[in-house]
């Protein structure tokens, strides 16, 4: 049976952070809100839990409680940063607010006769970001680490198997963070390495193979990375029950549809219906401005282009759907403003004849997703395929769109892709693309006036699309880039290059 750690949550940033680092160690974790109740985490089974970090002081009137019979279990427990002060007070120990929060990079000293700290130097540095800490350990409590001003930043119980740390193990800045989860996971709660992604695939395969049997899949593919993996995994699980329908909205980058198609209809067991609605789209936005409207639009075109195919595929008995660890989690809680309507294209549950959804990548990251990938045969290329939106390059080209406006920015953006992965930088810039402005500029060529459009360049490194920075692409990458475009693509006279962060600015530009 999988060993399993559960990632109770007290509303950390770290939370996903830290489920990955298990994960990371070939242990499989599972995030559960705080909340949970301790019939929920028993009956679950974990081998270990890890209490995350929290915004809130233990103190505070509406702060994240626990029960105590959690620490009674017998389970092992790793409390952090507030899971740590959660931990103390639970069990008789005194939090105290520090005169002064402590906040980055400090020297810790560790007690390595502490299964957490085994193999490690005395000397480390760790990372620290809080206010409250511990003021006296619980009984039969021993302290593990101090610092200069934390006396207390780690205490353990052997004999229970309570660990807990003030410091952020999960962060890199803590040198050795993850051997101390390693630690946590191999020494004391006895987990050993069984989630590898080769077993993942293989397990996920079998999951498939059980839960359809021989019963009919549809699934939408839109050739990135989610819905291309999930639709791998079914193909080797049922193979021709497995119908993809990918639709082309004629919103693609240059030959995407095409490289789509021929990975699918010829490389993998499966039925590839592509439906070539390009003047469909293209005449229902003609004359859209509003970047809301195109978005609406398109998702609107998209769900009937969808229901017309799925009505000839008939009824299925399950609609499978490229869903992803952080969607789940994300989910369930619940927060975020609507800054831009629709990231993924939803509604299909709505036009879709079935009677179940599946969903093979629930469980997974995103850097599982890809590994995964990697392991059943999908290409680099498609697996590092960058993020592209669901509107594609409706909502690049600002304005309105138009066939001839589509092709022009295809072309700039296909150079400016080109000459980012020949100058090796592909791996290190999350997203990048170009704009096409609706701005029109005076420029002169050879010895003609031109009056011509504004290319924009849009690159960015960001870890979730959540916050962005824009990337340091070096001049002389910019300035190739630049000659290149302006010389090849007739239409476009100037380049500017988007220096905006995200916030204030977005990803994209509409
Ligand atoms: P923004 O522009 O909001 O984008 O900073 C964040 C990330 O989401 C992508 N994006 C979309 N994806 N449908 C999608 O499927 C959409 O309507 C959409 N709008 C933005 C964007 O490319 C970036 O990765």
């Amino acid at each position: 049976m999988q060993q399993k750690v559960i990632v109770l949550d007290f509303g950390g940033q770290y939370n996903q952070l830290i489920a990955r680092r298990v994960r990371e160690a070939n242990v499989y974790s599972e995030i559960f809100a705080y909340t949970a109740s301790i019939e929920r985490i028993k009956e679950y089974n974990p081998s270990g839990i890890i209490l995350t970090g929290g915004p809130k002081s233990v103190y505070e009137e509406n702060a994240p409680k626990i029960d105590k019979k959690l620490f009674e279990l017998g389970i092992p427990i790793l409390g952090i940063c507030y899971g740590n002060h959660i931990m103390a007070k639970a069990l008789g120990g005194i939090v105290e607010s520090a005169e002064l929060s402590e906040y980055g990079h400090r020297k810790v000293a560790l007690n390595t006769d502490c299964l957490l700290f085994k193999g490690l130097d005395s000397e480390n540095i760790c990372w620290m970001s809080h206010t409250d800490q511990l003021g006296r350990v619980p009984e039969r409590f021993k302290i593990a680490a101090h610092t200069e001003t934390c006396p207390i930043a780690a205490m353990y119980n052997e004999d229970k198997k309570l660990y807990s740390v003030q410091f952020h193990p999960e962060v890199m800045h803590t040198q050795n963070g993850q051997k101390m989860l390693e630690n946590f996971l191999y020494e004391v709660c006895g987990c050993s390495k069984s989630w590898t992604m080769e077993n993942v695939a293989y397990q996920k395969i079998e999951e498939i193979k059980q839960q359809v049997g021989d019963k009919k899949v549809l699934l939408g593919l839109s050739g990135g990375v989610d819905s291309s993996v999930a639709a791998v995994l079914l193909s080797k699980a049922i193979g021709k029950n497995l119908t993809c329908i990918f639709v082309d909205h004629g919103l693609l980058r240059k030959d995407e549809g095409d490289e789509v198609e021929a990975m699918f209809a010829e490389g993998f067991d499966l039925n590839f219906v592509r439906v070539n609605a390009q003047d469909r789209f293209l005449s229902r936005l003609v004359g859209i401005i509003d970047p809301e409207e195109k978005r609406k639009i398109i998702g609107e075109e998209f769900i009937r282009v969808f229901e017309e195919e799925a009505r000839k595929v008939g009824h299925v008995d399950f609609l499978a759907q490229g869903t992803i660890y952080p969607d789940v989690v994300e989910s369930g809680e619940g927060h975020a403003d609507v800054i831009k309507s629709h990231h993924n294209v939803g509604g299909l549950p709505d036009v879709v004849d079935f009677d179940d959804i599946i969903e093979p990548l629930r469980e997974l990251f995103k850097d599982e997703v890809r590994a995964v990938g990697l392991e059943i045969g999908l290409d680099e290329s498609l697996v590092w395929r960058q993020p592209f939106p669901g509107p594609g390059l409706a909502i690049r080209i600002i304005g309105d769109i138009t066939k001839e406006k589509l092709d022009t920015l295809r072309e700039a953006d296909y150079i400016f892709r080109n000459e980012i992965s020949e100058a090796g930088l592909d791996r290190d810039i999350w997203q990048y693309f170009a704009a096409l402005t609706n701005i029109r500029t005076v420029g002169v060529m050879g010895d003609a006036r031109t009056y011509d459009y504004v290319l924009a360049l849009r690159a960015v490194t960001s870890v979730d699309a959540m916050t962005a920075d824009w990337s340091r692409i070096p001049y002389d990458v910019l300035a190739k880039i630049s000659n290149t475009i302006i010389n090849e693509v007739a239409g476009i006279n100037r380049v500017v290059y988007d220096i905006t962060s995200k916030p204030p600015g977005t990803i994209e530009w509409e």
